[in-house]
């Protein structure tokens, strides 16, 4: 039942306060993660784990990617990230003491599991699912189980199940870093963001009407791009996949400091340019690739904090998000991305739930 939201997307969008909440219940207190919440023996496991390889599809997968700057960031482990259909073909080395990350909604996509069966004749210390479906073939093959709160999630493009995924891996990284010298201090200050975030992500749906505004001027583009650094890039990777699967507008996500190497080419005025920049140490960077953009004529909407001190001029929309702690910041900063694809899309009159040749879920390979 979309309610009174007028799709199942808009609906699941908005839910994510709500589920991003239930997926923290029980698994952190005011200032730790409980990593007994994680399953019996997690604690065992986890101590004795050197490398974390991390398998999923399509938006799993770019929650796999940002996992990945918060597990080496915090934890100092070695991490990896590989999307399931290449992995599962070719041959592949697994570290000794690896742990196996498969996260999917469903628990049902073909790739993943074939991935995870492969892996497992190979040897692995442990494999964890990070999930949204109970019962599921991943869930049941798995020695470790995080289960996203998300509650089923009809929207084929995936929004609250992603947001879900950060909020579990976070949890996940920061029991994981414990035994690798992440400080109680450091860890408190990362719980207390993560339980800022439901509150976080009720302004960032405030900034809605002005999204929708944006959105206008997509409508008749044909190509689009998006940027970002650090743990922001999988962010931009999100954005661009929402925008082409449900608007059909080509999109394409670049680290930003890829831009000099290629895609600044292709960088004119029919060519709108979207950047993730919150205010931590990339900022700086970030604002020079913005000046080559502006430079070429490209057009530029920036999601940016307050204190970024960019200003909104002729050929830069700025939208400011309020702010947010930076390891937290992938999270927040994925709404706006959400909300833009979802405007674009329905502006262009699609099948904002059901986009073409889409399937929910991808059984068969
Ligand atoms: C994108 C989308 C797909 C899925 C992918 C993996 O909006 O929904 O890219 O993320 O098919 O599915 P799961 O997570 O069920 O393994």
């Amino acid at each position: 039942d979309k309610g009174e939201f007028r799709h199942y997307m808009l609906k699941e969008i908005y839910e994510q306060p709500k589920v991003i909440k239930a997926t923290m219940e029980g698994r952190v207190t005011d200032s730790r993660v409980l990593e007994q919440a994680l399953g019996t023996g997690a604690a065992d496991l986890l101590a004795n784990v050197r490398h974390v390889q991390i398998i999923a599809c399509g938006t799993s997968y770019h929650a796999g990617m940002v996992a990945r700057y918060w597990i080496e960031e915090l934890a100092g482990i070695a991490c990896s990230v590989e999307v399931a259909s290449e992995y599962r073909y070719r041959k592949h080395v697994i570290q000794p003491d690896t742990l196996f990350l498969c996260i999917s909604q469903s628990g049902e996509t073909a790739d993943t599991l074939a991935a995870l069966r492969q892996a497992k004749q190979a040897g692995f210390r442990a494999a964890l699912a990070i999930c949204n479906v109970p019962g599921s073939s991943l869930v049941r093959e798995s020695d470790l189980v995080i289960m996203t709160h998300a509650g089923p999630e009809i929207g084929v493009a995936s929004t609250k199940a992603f947001t879900t995924q950060l909020v579990s891996l976070l949890i996940f990284t920061l029991a994981l870093a414990r035994h690798n010298g992440l400080s109680e201090a450091r860890e408190a200050d990362i719980v207390a963001a993560l339980r800022q975030l439901p509150g976080q992500i009720d302004d960032a749906l405030a900034l809605d009407g002005k999204i929708a505004e944006l959105s206008k001027a997509f409508m008749d583009k044909n190509h689009s791009l998006f940027l970002g650094r650090g743990a922001m890039y999988p962010v931009a990777m999100e954005g661009a996949l929402k925008l082409k699967e449900i608007s059909y507008i080509h999109a394409e996500a670049y680290p930003a400091g890829e831009l000099k190497h290629g895609p600044l080419a292709l960088v004119d005025s029919e060519m709108p340019v979207v950047t993730v920049a919150p205010n931590n140490e990339l900022l700086e960077k970030l604002k020079s690739n913005l000046e080559e953009v502006r430079a070429r004529g490209g057009e530029l909407f920036v999601f940016a904090d307050g204190d970024a001190e960019l200003q909104e001029q002729p050929g830069i929309h700025v939208l400011q998000i309020p702010a947010v702690h930076a390891i937290t910041a992938p999270i927040v900063y994925t709404l706006p991305l959400q909300l833009l694809s979802y405007h674009v899309a329905v502006l262009k009159g699609t099948d904002v739930d059901q986009p073409r040749n889409l399937a929910k879920s991808v059984t068969v390979e």
